[in-house]
Protein backbone atom coordinates (compact mmCIF):
# COMPACT_ATOMS: atom_id res chain seq x y z
CA UNK A 1 0.00 0.00 0.00
CA UNK A 2 1.76 3.35 -1.17
CA UNK A 3 0.49 6.65 -0.02
CA UNK A 4 -0.84 8.09 -2.86
CA UNK A 5 0.54 11.56 -2.11
CA UNK A 6 2.51 12.45 -5.31
CA UNK A 7 1.45 16.00 -6.43
CA UNK A 8 2.96 15.38 -10.14
CA UNK A 9 1.24 11.96 -10.41
CA UNK A 10 -2.67 11.81 -12.63
CA UNK A 11 -4.39 9.35 -10.70
CA UNK A 12 -7.24 9.66 -12.38
CA UNK A 13 -5.32 8.72 -15.53
CA UNK A 14 -4.06 5.78 -13.52
CA UNK A 15 -7.30 4.00 -12.73
CA UNK A 16 -8.03 4.56 -16.74
CA UNK A 17 -4.95 3.27 -17.69
CA UNK A 18 -4.92 0.45 -15.43
CA UNK A 19 -8.72 -0.79 -16.01
CA UNK A 20 -8.04 -0.09 -19.90
CA UNK A 21 -5.27 -2.41 -19.31
CA UNK A 22 -6.84 -5.27 -17.19
CA UNK A 23 -10.38 -4.88 -18.72
CA UNK A 24 -10.50 -8.56 -19.70
CA UNK A 25 -8.85 -10.34 -16.63
CA UNK A 26 -11.63 -7.79 -14.23
CA UNK A 27 -14.10 -9.08 -16.45
CA UNK A 28 -13.43 -12.83 -16.52
CA UNK A 29 -13.52 -12.78 -12.60
CA UNK A 30 -16.62 -10.42 -12.46
CA UNK A 31 -19.61 -12.81 -10.97
CA UNK A 32 -22.05 -13.27 -14.09
CA UNK A 33 -25.03 -12.51 -12.40
CA UNK A 34 -26.47 -9.52 -10.66
CA UNK A 35 -28.92 -11.46 -8.17
CA UNK A 36 -28.55 -9.88 -4.62
CA UNK A 37 -26.80 -6.73 -5.87
CA UNK A 38 -29.90 -5.53 -7.07
CA UNK A 39 -32.51 -7.03 -5.35
CA UNK A 40 -33.41 -4.06 -3.33
CA UNK A 41 -34.04 -1.91 -6.12
CA UNK A 42 -35.44 -3.57 -8.58
CA UNK A 43 -38.97 -3.96 -7.26
CA UNK A 44 -38.57 -0.26 -6.37
CA UNK A 45 -38.64 0.67 -10.04
CA UNK A 46 -41.49 0.64 -13.19
CA UNK A 47 -40.36 -0.74 -16.24
CA UNK A 48 -38.83 2.44 -18.09
CA UNK A 49 -37.57 4.07 -15.50
CA UNK A 50 -33.90 5.87 -16.50
CA UNK A 51 -31.28 4.32 -14.87
CA UNK A 52 -27.26 5.86 -14.55
CA UNK A 53 -24.69 3.74 -13.93
CA UNK A 54 -21.61 5.10 -12.54
CA UNK A 55 -18.45 3.32 -13.22
CA UNK A 56 -20.10 0.63 -15.00
CA UNK A 57 -17.24 -1.18 -16.37
CA UNK A 58 -18.18 -3.81 -18.89
CA UNK A 59 -21.82 -3.37 -18.29
CA UNK A 60 -21.67 -7.18 -16.93
CA UNK A 61 -23.89 -7.98 -14.73
CA UNK A 62 -25.16 -5.18 -13.68
CA UNK A 63 -26.21 -2.77 -16.42
CA UNK A 64 -26.92 -5.74 -18.39
CA UNK A 65 -29.82 -7.11 -15.78
CA UNK A 66 -31.16 -3.80 -15.70
CA UNK A 67 -31.52 -2.59 -19.11
CA UNK A 68 -33.73 -5.76 -19.32
CA UNK A 69 -36.55 -4.06 -17.68
CA UNK A 70 -35.25 -0.30 -17.55
CA UNK A 71 -33.60 2.62 -19.92
CA UNK A 72 -29.77 2.69 -18.90
CA UNK A 73 -27.24 5.04 -19.18
CA UNK A 74 -23.63 3.97 -18.41
CA UNK A 75 -20.35 6.27 -17.48
CA UNK A 76 -17.20 4.70 -17.55
CA UNK A 77 -13.24 6.18 -17.83
CA UNK A 78 -11.89 3.63 -19.19
CA UNK A 79 -12.37 3.31 -23.39
CA UNK A 80 -11.88 -0.74 -23.37
CA UNK A 81 -14.75 -0.96 -20.24
CA UNK A 82 -17.13 1.29 -21.91
CA UNK A 83 -16.22 -0.48 -25.56
CA UNK A 84 -16.99 -3.67 -23.92
CA UNK A 85 -20.23 -2.26 -22.58
CA UNK A 86 -21.65 -1.39 -25.97
CA UNK A 87 -20.98 -4.94 -26.79
CA UNK A 88 -22.61 -6.79 -24.06
CA UNK A 89 -25.94 -4.53 -23.66
CA UNK A 90 -26.52 -3.07 -26.65
CA UNK A 91 -29.69 -1.24 -25.58
CA UNK A 92 -27.58 0.85 -23.21
CA UNK A 93 -26.45 4.32 -23.40
CA UNK A 94 -22.68 4.86 -22.57
CA UNK A 95 -20.33 7.50 -22.17
CA UNK A 96 -16.52 7.42 -21.81
CA UNK A 97 -15.99 10.24 -19.18
CA UNK A 98 -14.97 10.86 -15.53
CA UNK A 99 -18.12 10.94 -13.83
CA UNK A 100 -17.00 14.33 -12.02
CA UNK A 101 -16.82 15.90 -15.61
CA UNK A 102 -20.36 14.96 -16.76
CA UNK A 103 -24.00 17.14 -16.29
CA UNK A 104 -27.24 15.85 -16.44
CA UNK A 105 -30.39 17.92 -15.86
CA UNK A 106 -32.04 17.70 -12.50
CA UNK A 107 -34.05 14.87 -11.86
CA UNK A 108 -32.95 13.16 -15.40
CA UNK A 109 -33.04 9.54 -12.80
CA UNK A 110 -35.13 7.36 -11.05
CA UNK A 111 -32.05 5.47 -9.12
CA UNK A 112 -28.05 6.17 -9.95
CA UNK A 113 -25.77 2.72 -9.07
CA UNK A 114 -22.32 3.09 -8.37
CA UNK A 115 -20.64 -0.97 -7.95
CA UNK A 116 -17.30 -0.73 -6.73
CA UNK A 117 -15.96 2.86 -8.11
CA UNK A 118 -16.70 5.71 -5.95
CA UNK A 119 -13.16 4.27 -4.05
CA UNK A 120 -11.64 4.97 -7.35
CA UNK A 121 -12.11 8.94 -6.81
CA UNK A 122 -10.02 10.64 -4.44
CA UNK A 123 -12.64 10.70 -1.29
CA UNK A 124 -12.21 14.69 -1.13
CA UNK A 125 -14.78 14.28 -4.32
CA UNK A 126 -17.12 11.94 -2.56
CA UNK A 127 -19.70 14.39 -1.12
CA UNK A 128 -19.92 16.40 -4.43
CA UNK A 129 -20.64 12.98 -5.88
CA UNK A 130 -23.42 12.70 -3.61
CA UNK A 131 -24.54 15.99 -3.98
CA UNK A 132 -24.84 15.94 -7.58
CA UNK A 133 -26.49 12.38 -7.64
CA UNK A 134 -28.77 13.74 -5.60
CA UNK A 135 -30.01 16.63 -8.16
CA UNK A 136 -30.06 14.38 -10.74
CA UNK A 137 -32.48 12.05 -8.91
CA UNK A 138 -36.10 12.25 -9.22
CA UNK A 139 -37.90 12.81 -5.94
CA UNK A 140 -38.32 9.90 -4.46
CA UNK A 141 -35.62 8.49 -6.16
CA UNK A 142 -32.98 5.83 -5.40
CA UNK A 143 -29.15 5.73 -5.27
CA UNK A 144 -27.87 2.06 -4.80
CA UNK A 145 -23.91 1.90 -4.02
CA UNK A 146 -21.13 -0.33 -3.12
CA UNK A 147 -19.01 1.47 -0.12
CA UNK A 148 -16.03 0.68 2.25
CA UNK A 149 -16.21 -0.36 5.42
CA UNK A 150 -12.65 1.63 6.68
CA UNK A 151 -11.39 5.16 6.16
CA UNK A 152 -7.77 5.37 3.86
CA UNK A 153 -6.81 8.45 2.52
CA UNK A 154 -5.63 7.81 -1.20
CA UNK A 155 -3.45 5.02 -1.78
CA UNK A 156 -2.26 2.60 -4.58
CA UNK A 157 -1.22 -0.75 -4.63
CA UNK A 158 0.71 -2.90 -7.39
CA UNK A 159 -0.89 -6.19 -8.37
CA UNK A 160 -4.93 -5.19 -9.10
CA UNK A 161 -4.95 -7.65 -11.59
CA UNK A 162 -1.12 -7.17 -12.47
CA UNK A 163 -1.92 -3.30 -13.01
CA UNK A 164 -1.39 -0.59 -10.26
CA UNK A 165 -4.44 1.10 -9.06
CA UNK A 166 -5.65 3.93 -6.60
CA UNK A 167 -8.12 3.57 -4.04
CA UNK A 168 -9.62 6.10 -1.55
CA UNK A 169 -12.67 5.68 0.95
CA UNK A 170 -14.45 6.81 4.30
CA UNK A 171 -15.57 4.36 6.32
CA UNK A 172 -19.21 3.60 6.89
CA UNK A 173 -20.39 5.63 9.25
CA UNK A 174 -18.73 8.58 7.25
CA UNK A 175 -20.60 7.50 4.27
CA UNK A 176 -24.27 7.80 6.02
CA UNK A 177 -23.19 10.87 7.58
CA UNK A 178 -22.57 12.34 4.69
CA UNK A 179 -25.11 11.08 2.70
CA UNK A 180 -27.92 12.15 5.47
CA UNK A 181 -26.15 15.48 5.36
CA UNK A 182 -26.91 15.73 1.48
CA UNK A 183 -30.31 14.57 1.61
CA UNK A 184 -30.78 11.00 1.47
CA UNK A 185 -32.54 8.94 4.09
CA UNK A 186 -30.83 5.02 4.28
CA UNK A 187 -32.96 2.70 3.29
CA UNK A 188 -30.66 -0.06 4.11
CA UNK A 189 -27.25 -1.00 4.33
CA UNK A 190 -26.00 -4.96 4.34
CA UNK A 191 -23.19 -6.49 2.72
CA UNK A 192 -22.60 -7.46 -0.78
CA UNK A 193 -19.57 -9.87 -0.43
CA UNK A 194 -16.95 -9.17 -2.99
CA UNK A 195 -18.60 -9.20 -7.16
CA UNK A 196 -15.21 -9.83 -8.14
CA UNK A 197 -12.10 -12.25 -6.51
CA UNK A 198 -8.36 -10.69 -7.78
CA UNK A 199 -5.85 -13.06 -8.19
CA UNK A 200 -6.48 -16.54 -6.56
CA UNK A 201 -8.49 -15.55 -3.83
CA UNK A 202 -11.96 -16.11 -4.05
CA UNK A 203 -14.55 -13.44 -3.42
CA UNK A 204 -13.38 -12.77 0.09
CA UNK A 205 -13.71 -9.13 0.31
CA UNK A 206 -16.81 -7.49 2.12
CA UNK A 207 -18.18 -4.34 0.79
CA UNK A 208 -21.36 -2.45 1.89
CA UNK A 209 -24.00 -2.44 -0.22
CA UNK A 210 -26.20 0.73 0.77
CA UNK A 211 -29.51 2.06 -0.31
CA UNK A 212 -30.47 5.61 -0.19
CA UNK A 213 -33.67 7.55 -0.95
CA UNK A 214 -33.67 11.33 -2.30
CA UNK A 215 -35.75 13.24 0.83
C1 LIG B 1 -14.09 -2.37 -10.11
S1 LIG B 1 -14.72 -1.74 -11.62
C2 LIG B 1 -16.48 -1.97 -11.40
C3 LIG B 1 -17.19 -2.15 -12.70
C4 LIG B 1 -18.69 -2.47 -12.55
N1 LIG B 1 -19.42 -1.42 -11.87
C5 LIG B 1 -18.91 -3.78 -11.83
O1 LIG B 1 -19.84 -3.85 -11.03
O2 LIG B 1 -18.19 -4.73 -12.09
C6 LIG B 1 -14.58 0.02 -11.39
C7 LIG B 1 -14.95 0.80 -12.64
O3 LIG B 1 -15.09 2.18 -12.28
C8 LIG B 1 -14.56 2.96 -13.34
N2 LIG B 1 -14.19 4.29 -12.82
C9 LIG B 1 -13.20 4.58 -11.95
N3 LIG B 1 -13.14 5.91 -11.73
C10 LIG B 1 -14.13 6.47 -12.47
C11 LIG B 1 -14.56 7.82 -12.67
N4 LIG B 1 -13.95 8.86 -12.09
N5 LIG B 1 -15.62 8.03 -13.52
C12 LIG B 1 -16.22 6.99 -14.15
N6 LIG B 1 -15.84 5.70 -14.00
C13 LIG B 1 -14.81 5.44 -13.18
C14 LIG B 1 -13.36 2.14 -13.81
O4 LIG B 1 -12.91 2.50 -15.08
C15 LIG B 1 -13.90 0.71 -13.73
O5 LIG B 1 -14.47 0.28 -14.92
Amino acid sequence: MNPAIDPKMDYKALVRKGYDTCAQAYDKSRKAEAGAELLRLRDRLHEGDAVLDIGCGAGVPIAKALAERFNVTGVDLSREMIRRAQQNVPTGNFTCADIMSLRFPPASFSAVVAFYSIFHLPREEHSLLFRRIHRWLAPGGLFLCTLSHFSEEGYTEDGFFSVTMYWSNYRLSGYIEILSRTGFMLVQSESTGSGYAESAQEFTEDHPLVLAQKR
